[in-house]
């Protein structure tokens, strides 16, 4: 079988979690690609630190360029966040030639149109699935299985570190900043925590949404946001005797001849099911002309949610430069066993 090599900027939370779902499911995910995936260079602040993962991967070290100087890799993922070094060094895969991979909605968010840009003059694809609600796969649903709509409104809860910590201010009545740091220890948290209460992150992934529901830029600095700093344990007291939760909505919606973009915390009445979606739970709900209302429901972040959309973007990438013309996505109602498919 062939090889794809591919390279990871990034071994935190998330790269960490992609180097390990693709060790201990590589031959499910060779059979299932066409081709076995390995992790060739993996490049952080500090790989000594990350002595775990040297088993697992070819070369750790700390330069970005190498990875993007490698002839033999033709993926890479960038797992560092922030915006800079992250832009230059997409830019620069996309520049060699590479398909790149992100899960970071900040840099999409701001610099999303230039790197789509480059990707189409370099035909090259830019996979981001897990740049929005972590393991949930929204952004597929919205591109590929809800092609045929016309969209009307995305709503949902797309942060999973506020709906944590709104979770556990109302069921182990503990404070915002005690919940906020357990949040931080689970690694829900952005490394600037600030962007999860204040709604920031949030505002990130809708204007993606957005921008795939309704066409256009990706339009962040248009959005209102408003985040949950400002809540006490007695507001979402007080929503429950009223009958409602509190919850950390993003909500993009046809408005007119134009696009209404907003972010801000919202009493959600108990008979509706995002308010019974709980902890670190993401669920988005996409209304479209034909086939009403559909909900898209998982774990919003963390460590191997968020490496499972990255490594279904990696193997969408396989299968579209078509490495091996003879391979066939598994058929309904067959099991892949020693690479043959075996009938269930
Ligand atoms: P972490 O802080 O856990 O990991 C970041 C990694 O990137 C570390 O290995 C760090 O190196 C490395 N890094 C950071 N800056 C540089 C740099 N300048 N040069 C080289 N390496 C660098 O972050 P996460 O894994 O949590 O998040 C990564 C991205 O994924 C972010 O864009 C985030 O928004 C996104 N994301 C995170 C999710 C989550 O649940 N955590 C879910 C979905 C998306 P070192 O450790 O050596 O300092
Ligand atoms: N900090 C983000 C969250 C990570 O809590 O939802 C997933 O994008």
């Amino acid at each position: 079988m062939e090889a794809i090599r591919i390279g990871l900027a990034g071994a935190g939370t998330v790269g960490g979690g992609v180097v390990r779902v693709l060790a201990r499911n590589r031959e499910q995910i060779a059979a299932r690609a066409g081709a076995s995936i390995l992790v060739q260079r993996v490049i952080c602040r500090h790989p000594e630190n990350r002595s775990d993962l040297a088993p697992l991967v070819g070369e750790l070290g700390l330069d970005w360029h190498a990875l993007i100087d490698d002839p033999e890799i033709s993926i890479v993922v960038e797992a560092m966040g922030g915006i800079e070094p992250a832009r230059s060094f997409i830019l620069a895969a996309i520049e060699a030639g590479k398909h790149v991979v992100t899960a970071n909605k900040a840099l999409l968010a701001k610099h999303g149109n230039e790197i789509f840009a480059a990707a189409a003059r370099k035909g090259v694809i830019v996979g981001f699935e897990a740049a929005v609600a972590g393991g949930v796969p929204i952004i597929k649903a919205l591109r590929e299985s809800l092609v045929a709509n016309r969209i009307e409104s995305v709503v949902g809860i797309i942060n999973g570190t506020s709906n944590y910590i709104l979770t556990c201010m109302r069921k182990e009545h503990i404070s915002f900043d005690e919940a906020l740091k357990r949040a931080q220890e689970m690694g829900y948290a952005e490394a600037d925590p600030s962007f999860d209460i204040d709604g920031i992150d949030s505002a990130h992934k809708l204007s993606i949404l957005s921008s795939i529901a309704f066409g256009g830029p990706i339009s962040f600095d248009k959005a209102y946001i408003e985040g949950i700093r400002g809540l006490q344990s007695l507001d979402i007291e007080y929503a429950e005797e009223l009958g409602y939760r509190v919850k950390l909505l993003g909500i993009t919606k046809r408005r007119g001849n134009g696009i209404e973009l907003r972010v801000h915390p919202a009493l959600v009445p108990e008979r509706r099911l995002l308010a019974h979606v709980g902890g670190v739970m993401n669920a988005v709900v996409v209304k479209g002309d034909a086939v009403g209302s559909t909900l898209y429901y998982g774990r919003g972040a963390g460590s191997e949610p968020t490496a499972s959309s990255i490594i279904a973007d990696i193997v969408d990438v396989v299968r579209l430069i078509g490495v091996s013309a003879n391979h066939q996505v598994p058929p309904l109602g067959y099991r892949v066993a020693n690479e043959e498919y075996l009938p269930v």
